[in-house]
């Protein structure tokens, strides 16, 4: 991927984005369409993978036929909410290898501290995929790359649900060779870090807390 910000505008990723803005939407509901669009921005970010072909036999005729090339890549999801995109992703691409970092949200310095790192071996042969649904003030997800880069990763993406300007920029400083793929950059983050207009909390909108 060549460019850093890439934003999905395609209709139902759009029309399923609303609903799960709308605050009227369930825990039930806003899970489902987090599935779903976790699935075509899945599609998106993957767009690129280098093919290579493999020899196998149609039932007419054998054929050179493309299938992807290289290790399997890895997904991670930066907990909690990246677990919601995460269920999704990995129904497109079961094969793939996954791990997880923990990190929490100080609300009164909105940095990041770290609590779990897990990730698959031979991160440096793979594509990783870092996913969490909010890139807002971009502090935890550089500081995930950052542990990602140190666990050996060369070749990341960034796929989240909603992004911030300053997430974006952020991420631009910090990272300018991890591409973004979202499905929206909204206008601002307010004064507790949370983005505008948003969709509130996604962790707790998924899984029902608050
Ligand atoms: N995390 C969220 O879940 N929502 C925001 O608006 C910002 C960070």
């Amino acid at each position: 991927m060549t460019q850093h910000l890439t934003v999905v505008d395609h209709p139902l990723v759009q029309h399923k984005l609303t609903l799960m803005r709308d605050k009227g939407t369930s825990t039930a509901g806003f899970r489902r369409l987090l599935r779903e669009i976790s699935q075509l921005l899945a599609y998106e970010v993957t767009r690129e993978l280098p093919l290579t072909t493999q020899n196998i036999e149609t039932p007419l005729q054998e054929m050179e036929a493309p299938v992807l090339a290289g290790k399997k890549l890895a997904l991670i999801s930066i907990l909690r909410a990246g677990n919601g995109l995460l269920d999704g992703v990995l129904e497109l691409i079961p094969s793939a290898r996954v791990g997880f970092v923990g990190l929490y949200r100080d609300e009164e310095t909105l940095e990041p501290v770290q609590y779990y790192f897990k990730v698959p071996e031979s991160l440096e042969d793979r594509l990783v995929i870092a996913v969490d649904p909010m890139l807002a003030t971009g502090n935890s997800s550089v500081a995930a790359i950052d542990l990602l880069k140190n666990a050996g990763a060369t070749n990341i993406r960034f796929l989240c649900l909603l992004a911030a300007p300053e997430g974006v920029a952020r991420m631009k400083e910090a990272h300018p060779d991890v591409p973004i793929v979202t499905a929206a950059v909204d206008k601002q983050l307010n004064e507790k870090g949370y983005i505008v207009p948003g969709l509130g909390d996604a962790g707790d909108r998924m899984f029902g807390t608050q």
